[in-house]
């Protein structure tokens, strides 16, 4: 791999080579057995959109009145969502890059409209201890202190807690349809009786949830409303990307008026490079992001997105239910939309462990903390392996059960090793170091070896693996 730019171009076709070949090592995720990150369908769909992209892929979307056609998609895009999600037509909003710029830009929205109507300065946001790290981003981005409400045991928010939480300070709420660690639907209807009580915007983090919920509910499935028809709702982030099967970088933020949208803009009419406007995080915007994401709802329509809803409605619930049938093994909570975790309740099974005999059976599976669990975020391309994956899991169980020092192995002794060490801050710096280091120049081979020897799962364990050693040697001189 070069390190550094070469004195000479190299040939087109060369290059593409190239490129693919670095690929080779990279996750699998064609065959079903990888749990996020991608959202595939088929080699059809992925050129299609690929197609799409290309279409708009030098188009800049900063400025809505230079390319006419990108503000077009944008305006289709939004609207489009607006009626998935039972807006108005006062609902108003964005297109953004994902998932963590939709949740960044509400925080920043309500903090400025919270400075400005209430002249709040110590501003304070409260959501459920599940809301998605995006969040804890935003938190420390737009310096917005967070007030985390626990769980109770059913892993629902614990709402006579989150009343509690509420003060002068309080900007927003947020909760989640679904929440990404466990994939239960918060109960919105309840935190917007709040909202409205305590005049407190609610946000909801529908970013995995936006592009299949409402298509389960047309389908028939009975859901706890969590959309714009609940009165305290006053934002929702839904991703494109995710369930929409769009391309990488597309999200919606919408707001149900343009009285908190005004907030999410930025001006400055002094800059010598001209007055400037910008409506989200971004300065350049994309144009395939958009025309990737406009071409898959045109592909789709409500048909086709209802259609893969059923798929994934299957999928998750065959899967749930094989988990629930294993010896020792619980599905945590009560998790309705496309996406569910899973613990042990036998001491003696250690889940993590289980995991490690997932991967080395070729899957790849994440991993919750806190309580320790394996997560599967599940799409139609899953409904073909569900009886493999189950297999697996039953086999994974009956070999950690008979071999208990698995259990201090691998991934399930640096995950065990994680969740004893006592100094969370030490932890913090220490992966930030190791993580910063990641992104020195000319590091990136460091990562591409890494993934190549042990795949993603492995990659992550890398991490981590580095932190225990460290631990253990810092133990070892203090003794
Ligand atoms: C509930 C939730 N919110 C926000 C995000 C962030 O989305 P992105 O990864 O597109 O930035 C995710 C990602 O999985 C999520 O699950």
């Amino acid at each position: 791999m070069h390190k550094s730019m070469p004195e000479e171009g190299s040939v087109a076709s060369d290059i593409m080579q190239r490129l693919e070949v670095f690929k080779q090592h990279d996750p699998d995720y064609k065959d079903g057995r990888l749990w996020s990150l991608v959202y595939y369908l088929n080699e059809e769909h992925s050129e299609f959109l690929k197609d799409a992209y290309h279409c708009y892929a030098s188009e800049n979307g900063l400025n809505p009145g230079a390319f006419k056609s990108l503000k077009r998609l944008e305006s289709e895009i939004i609207s489009a969502t607006a009626e998935l999600l039972h807006g108005t037509d006062d609902v108003c909003g964005v297109v953004t890059s994902g998932g963590t710029e939709s949740c960044l830009m509400a925080v920043k929205t309500y903090r400025d409209r919270a400075r400005d109507l209430r002249k709040i300065r110590r501003p304070e946001m409260i959501m459920p201890a599940t809301a998605h790290v995006a969040w804890f981003k935003a938190s420390e981005y737009f310096d917005v202190r967070v007030r985390l409400v626990p769980l109770k045991d059913d892993f629902t928010p614990d709402l006579q807690k989150l009343e509690r939480l509420i003060n002068r300070n309080t900007i927003m709420m947020v909760g989640a349809a679904p929440e990404y660690p466990h994939g239960m639907i918060d109960p919105i209807s309840a935190m917007g009786k709040i909202g409205q009580d305590r005049n407190i915007p609610l946000h909801v983090d529908a970013c995995v949830g936006g592009f299949i919920l409402p298509f389960m509910e047309m389908n028939g499935e009975s859901l706890p409303p969590w959309d714009y028809r609940v009165p305290g709702v006053t934002s929702i982030s839904a991703d494109i990307h995710k369930y929409g099967f769009a391309a990488k970088g597309a999200s919606t933020i919408t707001y149900r008026s343009l009285d908190y949208l005004r907030y999410q803009m930025f001006v400055y009419e002094d800059w010598p490079g001209g007055v400037f406007a910008s409506s989200a995080l971004l300065g350049t915007r994309p144009g395939g992001g958009y025309s990737a994401a406009w071409a898959a709802l045109q592909l789709f329509g409500k048909e086709g997105y209802r259609d893969l809803a059923a798929d994934t409605l299957e999928a998750v619930t065959r899967l749930k239910a094989g988990v629930n049938a294993i010896n020792g093994l619980q599905v945590m909570g009560n998790p309705q939309g496309p996406l569910f975790s899973y613990r042990s309740l036998d001491p003696d099974l250690n889940i993590y462990a289980v995991g490690d005999q997932m991967d080395a059976r070729g899957w790849q599976v994440n991993r919750n903390q806190g309580p320790p669990g394996l997560h599967a975020m599940v799409t139609a391309q899953h409904l073909p392996v569900v009886d493999h994956y189950l297999a697996d899991l039953a086999e994974s169980v009956a070999v950690v059960r008979a071999d208990p020092s698995l259990a201090q192995q691998g991934g399930a002794a640096t995950y065990g090793m994680m969740a004893h060490v006592p100094l969370r801050g030490m932890v913090k710096k220490k992966i930030l170091d190791m993580y910063s280091e990641q992104y020195r120049a000319g590091g990136a081979e460091l990562d591409i070896e890494g993934a190549s020897s042990e795949g993603v799962a492995g990659g992550k364990l890398g991490l981590l693996d580095r932190l225990v050693q460290w631990y253990v040697a810092r133990q070892a001189r203090k003794a």
